[in-house]
Order: C-alpha cells, then structure tokens, then sequence
C-alpha cells in the first residue's frame, strides 16, 4: 500500500491547518476559557471555584503556548486509557512544536488536553465546555427540525410507494444527512449564524446537489434493498457519530427512516468519550435532544435566549410533529433497536488506518453491513489526513480499512479541511480556479474549507 503522501502540516501556510492553528483555535479556547468563568458558582460553591479558576489558568497556558509556538508537553494522567498512547507519540516525535506537528495529530491533542483539565479536577469531572455553543445552535436550528419533523410520519409509515419513489426518498434521507454535518460549530469562528440556518432548509438542500463532487448513493441503496429483500434477519447499521445538535438531530432522522422501512433492523451509533471539536456528540447529548423534542416549547420557546435567532412561534401542530418523532425514536430505543456504545478510539489522535489494531472495536464494526461515518474530522481520519492526489481512488486512501478488509465503509462529508479523494481529473483544479477565495492563490484549497461542498462515498470492504 501507498503511504506516500505527506500528512498536513500547521506550518503550512497553504493549507487551513495554518489558519486552524494560529486563528481558530486561539478563539475556541477563549470562548472555553469563557464558559468556565460563566459556570463558576462564585461563593456558594468555594471548592467548585477554586478548581474552575485552576482550569482557566491552565486553559490561558494552553493558549500562550499555542501562540507562541512552545513544545507540546505530555498530557497530565487522568487515570483514562487513552492518554499513554498520546504520550507515546509525542515522546517519539520528540518534543514538538505546535507548528512542527502535523494537522491531525495537534488537533486532537488540543481537544484532548484541553479535557484533562476537567478531568483531573473533583468538581468538574462531566462538564462540558462547549455545552452552552451547542445548546443555541441547537435552538437556533428550529425551521429546519419543525420542516422535517412534519414529514416523519409519511417517510416512515410502511412503504407504499413506488420504486421510484423509494428511491428518491431515500436519496432525499441520506442527503438532508449529509447537510446537516454543515453545520458544525468549530466553524462557527468562520460563519455567522445567519450563514448556518440557510445551509439547512430543503432549499438549500437541492441548490447543494451540485455541489456534490462524488456520490455514491445508488450503491447504499442497492446494498440496503437487497439485504432487505434477501430476508436476511438482521441488518446492522452503524453510524460513527459527528456533530450534536441539527447533525444528531438528522442522524436520529435517518436512523428511525431506516428502522422503520426495514433497511435497517438495529442502528448502533458512536459517540465520543470527551468534548471534542467543539460541537461533538456526547453521550449526554442524546439525553439533551430528546428532551428537547419530547417538550418542544419548554426547550425551544420558553428557554430560548438566542439573540441571534429571528423568534419563532410553536403551534399545536408543530409542537404535536415533533412529540410524535420523539416518541417513534423513544420506541426504538426502547425495543433496543437503537444503542449508544462508546469507545476509547475515537478520541485518539490514530487516523483509522489502525482500526485493525482495536482488535475488539475492529471485530464489532465488520459484523455490521454497513459503517457511515458522518463529518469532516472522520473523513480526514479515514484518509489520514495526508495530501492524496485528489484522483486516488477512496478505496486506495482507506488502505488497511478499504478493500478486502471486511468493513463496508460510507463516508457522508461536507468538506471542510484539505483532503479529499475520488474526485474526477481536473475537478479541484477548476474549482481552484474559480472559487472566490482562489481566484488569487490557486496554491489554496479553500473552495474545500468552508463546508459548501460535499463528498459521498463507499467502499465495499466485504466484496
Ligand atoms: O475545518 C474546520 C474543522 O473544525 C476541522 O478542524 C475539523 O476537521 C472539522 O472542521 C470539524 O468538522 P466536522 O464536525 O465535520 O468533523
Ligand atoms: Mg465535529
């Protein structure tokens, strides 16, 4: 296998980990540092605000090191299995820089390191520092959940329809799937909010199919209807988690569309352990959201101080949509049909090329027929965030997961990063071209920063 090519570096002014490192990720630990001031009880909880203060030195450290390019120290012992296999890694590069580092690597360290704090304190062990960023998002994402909300019963009532039609409907379903990954909020120092609702709605959906640079959606849809109609008992889905808030909120979307038309018999979704690229679903997100939807206006009217947001009314009808989801995801839950199952792995710095290595984690994903993978951060793990020609096959970029390993691989990505593979000749180079941002600078992939543009695509690892 081809390990070639190079990984992204933050020294790298070409690339938007240059930009991540010196001008997005200062802002995210100010707005972290931030959230601690703001959820320091003050007198009432002396303890709780002397540990919170500790925090924000640590997080104001980070942060001076970051801007001044300091060596990464090893990440503190939070007595968590993942932390050695981090100061593995750094002994081995020997103390690096934040600027020496490539992309992948120094970002998860930060989100991971930036945890450890929380970790290793008494009071704030479960805290989650981006909570409150994804809490507005969330809020602020209401026209696009009511819009389908008021469709759920009909795409999930027992199919009547068409071949056709089936078969639009489920593009239709895996592309408001897709979109929803748009919006994530460590971009949020990019976009205004105002930016984000209009990546939502249904039009904005079909505007974006355009913008679709590799789709390979027949082939899920022949996998999931042959499977279906073969009688075949079980059919496992699994769906590594990215984003909370309108993202999970479009993965629970898709998970009850597929349970409920048998193209899917159980769903199993993977959250992560830590807070972790600002907007990253935990397992208290889940509780979070359907909470949210099983009382709509207490969540959406009643608590909702977003100063962003244009106000919004919630009728009967409205209100009742969006109980009769909950209740249908409720149900799945119920039945087992739909599990949460965490694991250590996905807050490592490891591009998933060594996901064989996880033998246990390895053995659980290839006994499902299907492994979608949602996001940016995912897609750069897939590929190992190194810079592939654009033309390299994604099977090729997979390497150890790709053909022939026994794991069916979709990868559902707005882009929002350097890498992107299985594009056809001289797509990136027209793009480069006549994307706004490019028209100076062709050395830059921006057309691909900003998540307006998208891939979908499969890799039959069962084959
Ligand atoms: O490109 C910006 C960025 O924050 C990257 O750091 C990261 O890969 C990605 O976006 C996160 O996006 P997603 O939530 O889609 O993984
Ligand atoms: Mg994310």
């Amino acid at each position: 296998a081809d390990r070639k090519a190079e990984p992204y570096l933050n020294s790298d002014q070409n690339s938007f980990a240059f930009t991540s490192a010196t001008k997005r990720w200062p802002v995210i630990l100010t707005q972290a540092i931030d959230a601690v001031f703001r959820a320091s009880p003050g007198t009432s909880d002396e303890l709780k605000t002397k540990e919170g203060r500790k925090i924000v030195e640590e997080l104001v450290k980070l942060k001076y090191e970051l801007q001044h390019n300091r060596a990464l120290s090893p990440l503190r012992d939070d007595g968590l299995p993942d932390i050695a296999h981090y100061n593995d890694a750094l002994a081995e590069l020997g103390e690096p820089r934040w600027l020496d580092l490539s992309w992948l690597f120094s970002e998860c360290y930060l989100y991971r390191r930036i945890s450890t704090s929380f970790t290793t304190s008494t009071q704030w062990k479960s805290f989650d520092v981006f909570l409150s960023s994804k809490l507005t998002t969330l809020r602020s994402s209401l026209p696009a959940i009511l819009e389908l909300a008021h469709r759920y019963s009909s795409i999930t009532t027992p199919s009547t329809f068409t071949d056709e039609a089936s078969s639009l409907l489920f593009h239709e379903i895996f592309l408001i799937c897709l979109w929803g990954n748009a919006t994530d909020l460590s971009l949020l120092t990019s976009l205004s909010y105002e930016q984000i609702q209009s990546l939502q709605g249904s039009h904005a959906r079909k505007e974006s199919e355009k913008n679709i640079l590799a789709n390979d959606l027949d082939k899920i849809y022949t996998l999931l209807t042959s499977l279906k109609a073969s009688g075949q008992k079980e059919i496992r889905v699994d769906i590594v988690l990215d984003n909370s808030g309108f993202e999970l909120f479009v993965d629970l979307y898709l998970a009850g569309y597929l349970l409920s038309q048998g193209l899917a018999t159980n769903i199993v979704l993977h959250p992560k352990n830590h807070p972790w690229f600002v907007s990253d679903v935990l397992p208290s997100d889940f509780a979070i959201l359907l909470n949210a939807l099983q009382d709509p206006i207490d969540f959406f009217i009643t608590k909702n101080d977003n100063e962003h947001e244009i106000k919004h009314e919630l009728n009967d009808q409205d209100a009742d949509a969006i109980k009769g989801l909950f209740a249908s995801l409720a149900t799945f839950h119920a039945e087992g049909k739909m599990t949460i199952r965490t694991n250590k792995y996905w807050t490592t710095q490891d591009p998933f090329w060594t996901l064989p290595e996880d033998k246990e984690l390895w053995e659980d994903l290839k006994s499902s027929e299907l492994v979608i993978y949602k996001g940016d951060l995912n897609y750069r793990k897939l590929t190992g965030d190194v810079a592939w020609p654009p033309t390299t096959p994604f099977d090729e970029a997979l390497q150890t997961i790709g053909k022939g390993s026994g794991c069916r691989t979709l990868a559902l990505r707005t882009c929002k990063g350097d890498v992107v593979v299985g594009l056809d000749e001289g797509v990136d180079e027209r793009l480069r071209r006549e994307y706004k941002d490019n028209v100076d600078d062709q050395a830059k992939r921006s057309w691909a920063w900003y998540g307006k543009y998208a891939v979908v695509q499969f890799c039959d690892g069962k084959a």
